[in-house]
């Protein structure tokens, strides 16, 4: 790789990498790349090759995570570190969580020749999305020693559990506890990341820094009611539980609505026995609530939760709940922000500051050490879909922004 390179050049470069790592996925013809996946397997493969082309040293934890590093002048000198997720959603966009990575790499490959004061790490992280299973931010949690030993036992849709698929990946569930890292020697954390809404692109700007991550509540719902014959039961006998978790969506979207500044989703709801002819025996559904404010997050899950109860009471179901997150919202690290706030502005890069919407890694590495994040702008604010879309000079920019905000950090550091 080369030393330094002009801007759009190196947009084009982070989108060329981009295009290769979403070569690997679990689907053909869509990207759906999750965690501990062959797809996910092939990536991270792909992944330390390109850090390696960047001339870093390449290890992998025992989540999983890449991890490509450059020691620093002394062996107690911090570290640095860079990162984001390579593992998607179902029938992902591209650039949700690869293009953090990639930038990170370019910053690394770009900033190859020159002195830091503190170790610099690029860190690609598998289990961001918790789509396969019911985990939270596992694998960047570990790095801050939060790593709940008993999510090796939670089970993905087939019944594999996360013990079982870490074997086969390679990694070690014997090792995660020496995965955390010693907060005293750890500088901080920066993520590049699509910004996934639209106010960037309303600004007319390529990049923007992250205030705070919002809070989010996640549970796994189960409503069990009777299965019956459909054409013999009359309707005021019933015990229909699809029917019943009807009414539940209706209430989360209707109390979402209502909560400020809040939203709530039920992206999953399963039924069965799924036959045509048979009155549904039960409903399994997801919960998603998301507020900047936690005091709003809490009473709106409240009020779903009791809710749905009540929903089950009237039409003589059984409505549980397994809550397996409850996040509270993050700040961003003010000198982290700072730091990218003036990178931005040595690029020739215009910045606001907005909130994140979204939860990414940072949440997790904020309870390591300072954390923030610099979002890129996407079209239409389209995101977690194929039409996911940024520029080439955005990337360009996003690159060029983390190269100088690191070496205000060398300056920093270094006095
Ligand atoms: C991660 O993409 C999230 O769901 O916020
Ligand atoms: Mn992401
Ligand atoms: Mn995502």
């Amino acid at each position: 790789m080369a030393a330094a390179a002009p801007g759009d050049e190196i947009g084009a470069r982070a989108m060329a990498m981009i295009a290769d790592l979403a070569r690997h996925t679990d689907e053909p013809g869509r990207l759906t790349r999750l965690y501990l996946s062959p797809a996910h397997r092939a990536c991270a493969d792909a992944t330390a090759a390109l850090m390696r082309d960047a001339g870093l040293a390449v290890s992998e934890d025992a989540l999983g995570t890449i991890v490509g590093r450059r020691e620093g002048p002394t062996p107690d000198a911090p570290t640095l570190m860079i990162g984001s997720h390579i593992d998607s959603v179902v029938n992902a966009g591209i650039y949700d969580g690869p293009l953090g990575v990639v930038c990170g790499i370019l910053a690394a490959d770009l900033l190859r020749n020159e002195s830091l004061p503190f170790a610099l790490e690029i860190l690609a992280f598998g289990d961001e999305e918790n789509v396969r299973f019911p985990t939270s931010l596992a694998s960047s949690s570990a790095l801050a020693g939060h790593f709940k030993p008993e999510w090796l036992e939670g089970r993905d849709a087939g019944g594999t559990s996360l013990r079982e698929a870490l074997l086969a990946f390679g990694g070690d569930p014997e090792g995660i506890a020496a995965i955390a890292r010693d907060p005293a020697r750890t500088l901080g954390y920066l993520e590049v990341h699509i910004e996934q809404g639209p106010v960037l692109e309303a600004r007319d700007l390529a990049v923007g820094v992250v205030t705070a991550i919002n809070g989010a509540t996640r549970a796994r719902c189960t409503v069990e009611g009777m299965a019956g014959h459909a054409g013999t039961v009359p309707m005021g006998m019933r015990q229909d539980a699809l029917a019943a978790t009807a009414e539940m969506i209706a209430l989360v979207e209707r109390a979402g609505t209502a909560a400020r500044d809040a939203v709530a989703t039920v992206g999953v709801c399963e039924v069965e026995p799924g036959a045509l002819n048979v009155i549904p025996a039960r409903t399994r559904f997801t919960l998603d609530i998301r507020a900047p404010d936690d005091a709003v997050r809490a009473a709106l899950v409240e009020e779903i939760v009791s809710g749905c109860r009540a929903i089950a009471e009237r039409r003589g179901v059984t409505f549980a709940e397994e809550r397996f997150m409850d996040q509270a919202a993050t700040a961003m690290d003010e000198r982290l922000a700072a730091a990218l706030e003036t990178g931005a502005a040595r690029a020739g890069e215009a910045t606001i500051r907005l909130p994140s919407g979204a939860g990414h890694d940072a949440v997790a590495t904020a309870r390591l050490c300072p954390s923030a994040m610099l979002f890129v702008r996407c079209a239409g604010g389209i995101s977690h879909n194929p039409a996911e879309s940024i520029d080439a000079a955005d990337a360009g920019a996003a690159v060029r922004t983390l190269v100088e905000a690191v070496r205000v950090l060398g300056q920093g550091a270094g006095g």
